[in-house]
């Protein structure tokens, strides 16, 4: 029996552009997913589809073991957030709460015990009588979220729903879903272009590119195993280096680069004998620490730039290899100088070898 979510081979396209290509994917119940990609990859149609705001020109959505494609979105088990909040502005906490609820029959004490579960579970349970104007972003986008909540959707789906917040509200608001998420035991369906946002909430993640998902799986999956190199590049600050491949065994890889010889490990085999090794910001060790790594090499400091919590290094190896590397930032340590000439390495494995572009 099917549980969850699930997209099997499912495209739309508007007036010959195709803005969703064949996609799959299954969302197990009650777990919190998130589509993941640059602005125009995709992800709100597949949300609208999901909701039957949108009709797949091709393929099929489940939502449990019922077929949801030519369901009208109101007969489905799912409620969407968007990321402007739009509440009615003439009406209370507890009347905007209350409206989903109120138009399917609810009445009196009934009705009042449900807005006032969904609104202590969004931590607004002493605001009920306030109106929209009284409140914060944080506190307003908290009213979206129960007034979806009170429903009790099988499936809710966010589309981008923090964007509208500041940065420190945005990464609270980001805990408290996740939390509500492990609460409520909804299936969680979370669009957003924010990384930080989908690797910090989701159970899994489906990276989308021009239409297509590159990826799927936990955040430390494609964080440390991108599959291929958008995935790669896409995530975190890397280095993107073309290289010629010497040879292939396995998942492991020796490539070379202005004389350079190292292993590397492989995320896609190129067929070619020219490769790109991504290589994280991160990865790069300067310094004593540069000596337990399994490829090591010299480099003059080129650029410090300093970010508060970390420093990027832009580096120009001997054999004129230029590579970025970030290291967090110590309040009492000095930073090494431009001009100084440092060791520097990186572990084998951190570095991926993908075709070329
Ligand atoms: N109703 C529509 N009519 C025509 N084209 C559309 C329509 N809706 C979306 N598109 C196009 O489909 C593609 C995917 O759009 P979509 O809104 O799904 O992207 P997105 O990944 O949500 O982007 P963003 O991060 O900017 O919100 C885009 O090229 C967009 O212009
Ligand atoms: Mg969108």
């Amino acid at each position: 029996m099917r549980q969850g979510v699930e997209f099997v081979g499912v495209s739309k396209v508007f007036g010959g552009h195709v803005a969703v290509n064949g996609i799959n994917f299954h969302i197990p119940e009650g777990s919190f997913f998130s589509l993941l990609g640059p602005s125009g990859c995709g992800k709100s149609t597949t949300l609208r589809m999901l909701a039957g705001f949108e009709d797949p020109d091709q393929g099929e959505i489940w939502i449990g073991d019922q077929r949801a494609d030519g369901v009208p979105a109101y007969r489905r088990p799912t409620n969407m957030v968007f990321q402007r909040w739009a509440l009615f502005p003439h009406m209370t906490v507890h009347e905007n709460v209350a409206f989903g609820p109120s138009v399917r029959g609810a009445r009196g004490g009934e009705l009042n015990r449900q807005v006032a579960e969904a609104l202590e579970l969004v931590g607004l349970g002493a605001y009920g009588a306030r109106k929209p104007r009284q409140l914060s972003g944080g506190q307003m986008q908290r009213v979206a979220l129960a007034r979806a909540l009170v429903n009790k959707p099988k499936v809710l789906l966010l589309d981008e729903p923090l964007g509208a917040l500041d940065l420190k509200l945005r990464m609270q608001m980001q805990i408290e879903l996740k939390r509500l998420q492990e609460s409520v035991g909804a299936t969680f369906v979370y669009v957003t272009h924010d990384q930080s946002e989908a690797l910090t909430m989701s159970d899994n993640i489906a990276i989308m590119s021009e239409g297509s998902i590159h990826q799927i799986g936990s955040p430390h999956e494609v964080y440390d195993a991108p599959k291929t190199r958008f995935v790669a590049t896409f995530l975190g600050n890397a280095n993107a280096l073309p290289v010629d491949v010497e040879s292939v065994a396995g998942d492991t890889a020796t490539v070379s680069l202005k004389g350079l010889r190292f292993a590397a490990s492989v995320g896609a085999t190129p067929t070619n004998g020219k490769g790109d090794i991504v290589l994280r910001y991160e990865a790069i060790r300067i310094g004593a620490a540069a000596a337990a790594m399994d490829v090591r090499t010299k480099a003059r400091i080129r650029e410090v730039v300093f970010s508060g919590s970390a420093i990027d290094y832009v580096l120009e190896t001997e054999q004129g290899i230029e590579l970025t590397a970030q290291q967090p930032h110590i309040a009492d340590e000095k930073p090494h100088e431009r001009g100084a000439l440092v060791d520097i390495g990186w572990q084998a494995r951190a570095a991926r070898l993908f075709p070329q572009k």
